[in-house]
């Protein structure tokens, strides 16, 4: 199957065509700092000092700058291009070093109906031509750590290579990537998947090719390099092949060992060797056993180089990375080591001899070869004041470890969290003194999956509940968090709301992910402590959640055990007039009055929610999404809706909707101008085109407040809160790009 593509020039600067006008707003990232997300690999520029790179799964890729800061590439990707924040792959060319090209697309299920592309830019991912491929491309699915799966040839680097998933085989590109064609003499497209049963196809999909690998000894400059590695998601079957004829022809590479999937492929062109790692699953959470190999190009021989055997190898191998200033200089980490911790391994002898990062000495007593600096993220911990075992310091999910092609003492590495490493790694080789940095170093790099935003009127401005990481009290946007909400402690928060006339009561809820036990808390400072609210039960878990306006009575939407509500912590108690799934807010004035919508409905308690009455119909609204309600006015909503935004202020008697708005996801009611005018009215809403919008006559005019450079991503994902404190304000919260706040300007 052949194809040839046009190229899409994306249109950045163009100003989008829309009835409403726009206004400027400046949009900075509310710093957690120290990424928050996965990081499946960092990629240097071999030729060019200083050039490296980041990608994430479902945040975008960033660049590194001098300062060890990052700064996001993909920040002007909006809801029609949402999957472009799904990066499976990554290649930086060693040629012209300012072409840097992307394989992008979230998932190859349904959960993604678009087909993946490879976007490139020519100036350092500052701007961006699309090249689409006729299947879809998988960043955020098993597998996105191994590869990279995309490479430009280093002696022709009009040539560029990619392995595709789900069967679709190897593709080649010998136009810079503007147009691709399928090589169809390689034996294998892969057949591993990591769970055949999995129905949702998220498990069951094919991962595909995982590498390619030039061998750049093997060629000549401005030829097409002869030699090239590819390695394929096989278990027990080859998986690893090689063309001599510039992709033409392959092979099995003769005398591999194929028990486990290859993860990495690294050449190490001055011992003219190629090193693979390997696990027995395709990451990035998995591995219980795994191998290294060292592959003699010249004599054709494998050598086995496991830095671990017995009882001590209990994980697989993931992140591989060469000196290429000192041959014979490797390391290897643990893909995942979930205890005590993830162990990295050097070698400067070609693999016949390591040293970890961290050992035994006598258990429960290890020796840590590493000094630990989580000043850029603090809230990454635990610090050396963790005394116990469980460390998980040097982290998890390491896929992506890199040395410095340009300078040997500095090193990168991605986790499940951040970004890891230092600029004193030959101090590893230092005998006696061995004890290197290992320092969180993703500044800039903001990946968390934003679950839910508030700004109560007192106390901190910004509190958010996030995917993962919890989620952290704001009270200051610009320098990085210190502790995560904890006592109790989840994995996921997914909801939060605050007392109208009480603003330091909160309360927060957990989806159950990784934890057990009540997912309700309830803190009375403002989100800094935390407690348990006893009335919930074990293993109710996720949804919406609203706080009445004097702080008594929680009301909770769970994900899957209908409407509930508890008075003074009592018990839970089903709460039978509300659907099960329905959207719901409590008034910040009057205590006894809640709100909810299900469907076309909207709904209204007057008796603190133990009873809901149906008062009016959302037009023909079929999906309700978010009820916000004036802070200073009982019985003043507003609801969004997959058919506009109503409004009511009659507590819900009567709606109007607001004009022009055809659909409307997150929204939100910020500071009013002139003050004690209506509120500031926030929508992120179809108005002649999706966007970011702000009207401040209470919906009857609008103006766009996004432009062609922010886009956030997939407008559904996202949520808004705006700030009752100052005019202008809104806090949008992305699905992988962290949380954006935005001032007029
Ligand atoms: C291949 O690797 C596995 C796992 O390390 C090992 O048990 C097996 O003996 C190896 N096979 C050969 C032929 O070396
Ligand atoms: C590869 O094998 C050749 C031939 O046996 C040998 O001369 C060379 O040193 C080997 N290379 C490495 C890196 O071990
Ligand atoms: C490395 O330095 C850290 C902190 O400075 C220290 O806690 C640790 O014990 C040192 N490791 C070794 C093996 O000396
Ligand atoms: C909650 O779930 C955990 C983990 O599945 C289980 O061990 C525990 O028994 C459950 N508790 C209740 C009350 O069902
Ligand atoms: C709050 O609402 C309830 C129910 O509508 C009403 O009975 C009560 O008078 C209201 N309270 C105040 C202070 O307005
Ligand atoms: C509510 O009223 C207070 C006091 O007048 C004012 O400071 C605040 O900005 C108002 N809130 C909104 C959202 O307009």
């Amino acid at each position: 199957m052949a194809k040839s593509s046009c190229l899409v020039l994306l249109c950045l600067l163009c100003p989008a065509v829309l009835a409403v006008s726009s206004q400027a707003y400046t949009w900075r990232n509310v710093k957690i700092g120290g990424g928050g997300g996965f990081v499946p690999n960092i990629v240097f520029n071999p030729t060019e000092k200083g050039v490296a790179y980041a990608r994430t799964d479902i945040g975008g890729a960033y660049r590194l700058d001098a300062d060890d800061t990052w700064t996001p590439l993909l920040d002007w990707v909006d809801n029609s291009r949402w999957n472009y924040w799904g990066i499976d792959a990554l290649a930086t060319d060693p040629i012209d070093t300012n072409r840097l090209y992307l394989a992008t697309g979230m998932y190859t299920n349904s959960w993604d109906p678009n087909n993946g592309n490879i976007l490139i830019s020519t100036d350092y991912g500052n701007t961006w031509a699309a090249s689409p491929l006729p299947f879809k491309v998988g960043g955020n699915m098993p597998g996105r750590g191994m590869g990279e799966r995309l490479t430009v040839d280093p002696n022709s680097n009009n040539i560029l290579f990619f392995g595709a998933r789900s069967g679709h085989g190897l593709w080649k590109s010998t136009d810079y990537g503007s147009s691709w064609t399928q090589v169809t003499t390689l034996p294998s497209t892969g057949t591993y998947v990591p769970d055949p049963t999995d129905t949702s196809g998220y498990n069951s999909d094919k991962i595909g090719i995982a590498w390619v690998t030039f061998d750049s000894t093997s060629g000549s400059k401005g030829e097409a390099t002869p030699r090239i590695f590819v390695g394929v998601a096989n278990q027990g079957s080859d998986n690893i092949f090689v063309s001599n004829d510039a992709g033409s022809t392959w092979s099995p590479v003769a005398g591999q060992n194929n028990t486990y999937l290859p993860h990495k492929g690294v050449l190490s062109p001055a011992e003219k060797a190629l090193y693979v790692s390997t696990s027995n699953g395709a990451g990035p959470y998995d591995g219980t056993l795994g191998a290294v190999y060292k592959y003699n190009i010249t004599a054709g021989t494998w050598a086995d180089i496991t830095p671990v055997s017995g009882s001590d190898l209990y994980f697989g191998f993931g992140g591989l990375t060469v000196d290429l200033q000192l041959p014979g200089t490797l390391m290897v980490a643990t893909l995942n080591s979930w205890w005590p911790d993830a162990n990295i391994f050097r070698s400067t002898d070609g693999g016949q001899s390591w040293t970890r990062l961290w050992e035994w000495t006598s258990y429960p007593n290890m020796n840590k070869y590493y000094t630990y600096d989580d000043s850029l993220a603090p809230w990454l911990g635990p610090d050396y004041t963790y005394t116990g075992t469980d460390l998980k310091q040097i982290g998890w999910m390491i896929e992506g470890l890199n040395i410095d092609p340009h300078d040997s003492n500095h090193w990168l590495y991605g986790t499940g969290a951040t970004i890891y490493g230092g600029h004193d790694l030959l101090k590893w080789d230092s005998g006696t003194g061995r004890n290197v940095t290992l320092k969180s170093l993703a500044d800039g790099l903001e990946e968390t999956a934003v679950q839910g935003l508030i700004s109560p009127p007192t106390g901190p401005v910004l509190l958010s509940a996030l995917g993962d990481i919890e989620g952290f009290v704001h009270d200051n946007l610009n320098t990085p968090r210190t502790t995560e909400y904890s006592n109790p402690t989840w994995t996921t928060t997914v909801d939060m709301d605050f007392a109208g006339n009480k603003p330091a009561t909160i309360v927060r809820i957990g989806n159950g992910d990784s934890s057990t036990g009540r997912q309700v808390a309830l803190s009375y400072d403002s989100g800094y402590t935390w407690s348990q609210d006893y009335g919930a039960a074990d293993n109710i878990t996720g949804g919406h959640v609203a706080l009445s306006a004097d702080a008594d009575t929680v009301l909770w939407s769970t994900s899957s055990n209908g409407v509930l509500v508890s008075q003074y912590t009592s018990t839970f108690t089903a709460v039978s007039s509300l659907p099960s799934g329905a959207i719901i807010a409590s008034d910040k004035k009057n205590n006894s009055i809640f709100y909810a919508a299900s469907g076309s409905k909207f709904y209204l308690s007057r008796d603190t929610g133990k009873t809901f009455i149906s008062t009016a119909t959302l037009g023909s609204s079929t999906a309700p999404v978010k009820i916000v309600v004036n802070p200073n006015v009982t019985g003043d909503v507003w609801v969004s809706t997959d058919t506009g935004l109503y409004h009511s202020t009659d507590a819900g008697s009567t709606f109007a909707a607001a004009s022009g708005v055809s659909q409307a996801w997150a929204t939100a009611l910020g500071k009013a101008e002139p003050s004690g005018s209506y509120p500031a009215v926030f929508a992120a809403a179809n108005i002649d085109g999706v966007g970011y919008f702000r009207s401040d006559d209470a919906g009857a005019t609008w103006v766009q407040i996004n432009d062609a450079a922010h886009g956030f991503g997939s407008v559904s994902s996202n949520v808004l809160t705006a700030d009752p404190r100052t005019y202008g304000r809104v806090y949008i919260g992305t699905n992988g790009r962290g949380i954006f706040y935005g001032d007029p300007k």
